[in-house]
């Protein structure tokens, strides 16, 4: 019988420790630290693919062979563009997310769409209760075999016996090790469930798709301390009362985490948004201020999102601001830069910003949309129809070039945009654009240019 050690894991990173303390001494996030039993001599147990490993020689890498190493498409074209072209052999892709965000969703329809045999595991659901989702999503595909199991080890005869191209593990918070004596959604389950799954697919060449729940409290260890230990990383975000979501990369050891897909969940599932600038903007009210359209870049795709402004007067000595979608230390700049160098008022009123669909921005190409919404909305003027605007703002008041102008300016071309209000740095990038252009060097000739009045 392994010696019992009482030890204390932080829910954040994973790390553990000897003693609690109020502060986690390695990412120094507080109140993170929870008390787990842990045998000391677990990690050392063997399992049959780590002696396998044992005889790994090392080999010359030009002898490696990589043949094997080509992507498998998932079937799925917005999964795929996140993962860079698909799956690769023996990658282990973590996809955290809200609770019921639709991961199992994803899950399913990728399982569907994938062109070879899947096990899809499923701690949290029964077999009949995933069979009811598949029916309402018309993915009762005969190559998925379901198996309802949570013990890693139940999970690993099953991978050999059925042999499948793909394996999906929903969630890891409810699988756990025999050999491990806490409780399943522990940080040492959660964490040495994941380095097993791992084993597993480097040895068999076998992909496998971890599904991972955020959670922000609770004894549950979030897919945050996974993030090392995996090949891949996407969260799949967006408001839970909207029907939008995106599939963000954040980490991928086989390509970009640029890449963005985007959903849409209806009835039947989640359907790919071929169109999103269209949808983004089809809510806009015209006419009315405190409105200004953007573009920004998720990967490579342009992006025309709506920003969106309230400024009213304020009964607290503190003035409310409350952002919602872009960065509140951004908003805050842009604010002072206005008060500043555009001479608006702003230092007794409250401040509403928000990015209209649930989408979140982090480009300093909104910084001039978000100050045209502002002052549009204190002034009553809208922003002029049909004008998009893209630029940084300087702290002195100084619009700045930001990157891929041509791309933004496209995608509002498309989109039937007629004027294009952009920094004056950006001008020789253009080269032939049917949009009218209205550079601008600083914020004031910015608002007055943009402005209905
Ligand atoms: N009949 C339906 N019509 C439309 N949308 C539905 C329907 N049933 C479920 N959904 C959507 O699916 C979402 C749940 O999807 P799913 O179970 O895949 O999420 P999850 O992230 O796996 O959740 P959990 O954290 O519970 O495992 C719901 O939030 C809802 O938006
Ligand atoms: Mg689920
Ligand atoms: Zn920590």
């Amino acid at each position: 019988m392994p010696k019992l050690e009482t030890r204390f894991f932080c829910q954040s990173c994973g790390q553990d420790f000897p003693r609690w303390s109020g502060q986690c001494p390695a990412c120094e996030e507080w109140n993170t630290l929870s008390e787990e039993k842990y045998s000391a001599s677990q990690e050392t147990q063997s399992s049959k693919f780590k002696t396998q490993n044992k005889s790994q020689q090392p080999t010359p890498i030009n002898k490696i062979d990589f043949s094997s190493e080509e992507r498998i498409s998932t079937g799925l074209d917005e999964l795929d563009r996140v993962l860079g072209g698909g799956v690769v052999p023996g990658a282990v892709v973590l996809v955290g997310g809200d609770p019921g965000i639709g991961k199992s969703t994803l899950m399913l329809q990728t399982a569907n769409s994938l062109k070879m045999p899947v096990l899809y595991v499923s701690g949290e659901e029964s077999a009949r209760q995933i069979r009811m989702r598949a029916e309402r999503l018309g993915t009762l595909s005969k190559t998925l075999q379901l198996l309802p199991e949570t013990n890693l080890f139940a999970i690993e005869s099953a991978i050999e016996n059925v042999k499948p191209g793909v394996v999906i593990i929903d969630s890891i918070q409810t699988m756990f090790r025999e050999d491990i004596t806490s409780t399943a959604g522990s940080v040492s389950q959660v964490r040495e469930c994941a380095a097993y799954l791992v084993r597993i697919a480097k040895t068999t060449h076998i992909p496998i798709f971890i599904v991972g729940h955020v959670t922000k409290e609770g004894n549950i260890a979030g897919p945050r301390l996974l993030e090392h230990i995996v090949d891949a990383v996407l969260y799949f975000e967006g408001d839970q009362h909207k029907q939008y979501r995106l599939l963000r990369g954040v980490k991928n050891r086989f390509g970009s985490i640029s890449e963005v897909g985007i959903f849409e969940m209806k009835e039947n599932g989640l359907q790919a948004v071929l169109n999103p600038s269209e949808v983004f903007l089809s809510e806009r009210p015209q006419g009315v201020s405190g409105s200004a359209v953007t573009a920004v870049l998720e990967g490579t795709r342009p992006l025309l999102l709506e920003i969106q402004a309230l400024v009213s007067p304020s009964k607290l000595v503190a003035p409310r601001r409350a952002v919602v979608g872009v960065d509140y230390n951004r908003a805050a700049m842009v604010i002072a830069v206005l008060e500043r160098r555009a001479r608006i008022s702003l230092s007794s009123s409250d401040i509403y910003i928000n990015v209209a669909g649930g989408v979140s921005v982090d480009e300093p190409a909104a910084d001039l949309p978000m100050a045209a919404a502002i002052a549009s909305c204190v002034k009553n003027q809208p922003v002029k129809e049909k004008t998009l605007l893209v630029g940084e703002i300087g702290l002195a008041g100084e619009i700045r070039a930001v990157n891929q102008i041509e791309l933004r300016m496209a995608e509002a071309e498309k989109l039937g945009f007629e004027v294009a209000m952009i920094p004056v740095g950006n001008l020789k990038q253009i080269k032939g654009s049917k949009l009218k252009i209205a550079a601008v060097s600083n914020i004031s000739e910015a608002l007055k240019h943009s402005l209905d009045s």
